[in-house]
């Protein structure tokens, strides 16, 4: 599937626009492309308990699986992802959004950055995955 670049940075640029962030004052916004060809988008949501904050990127799998752009209980199939700040350059993902990014597109999510799109193998090398749990976990090592 063909990948309209421009249309997701500006989708991302919108999404930045509507950002809560009165805390750290950095918007940020994230669009991305779904298998279906659905475009899915999100904006960081801040909290008076800073710890609280969602990503760009949390409201965007949200939205994702919400929006039914994802199918039920299956893995979702991202293809590609802009996140962008409210300056409308682009950001690259915090290492739990690159987690969230994983589980949502695996590695081959096409992520944009100043340089252009690169692979999210790229930025989450060795990342951990539902197959890592899937062939680990209820294993205990003998004593
Ligand atoms: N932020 C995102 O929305 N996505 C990222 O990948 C990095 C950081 C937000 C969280 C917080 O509202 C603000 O940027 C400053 O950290």
């Amino acid at each position: 599937m063909i990948i309209d670049w421009p249309a997701l940075r500006a989708a991302a640029v919108t999404a930045a626009a509507r950002a809560y962030a009165p805390y750290s004052g950095l918007r940020v916004g994230a669009a991305a492309q779904a298998a279906g060809g659905q475009i899915v988008t999100g904006c960081n949501v801040e909290n008076a308990s800073y710890g609280l904050t969602l990503c760009a990127e949390c409201g965007l799998v949200s939205a994702l699986h919400a929006s039914g752009a994802a199918q039920p209980d299956a893995p979702a199939r991202l293809l590609a992802v802009a996140v962008v700040a409210g300056d409308g350059e682009p950001l690259l993902p915090c290492g739990r959004c690159r987690q969230l990014l994983e589980e949502a597109g695996g590695g081959d999510l096409l992520v944009d950055t100043a340089d252009g799109p690169v692979e999210l193998r790229v930025l989450l090398p060795a990342a951990f995955s539902g197959t890592d749990l899937a062939q680990r976990r209820e294993i205990t090592r003998p004593e």
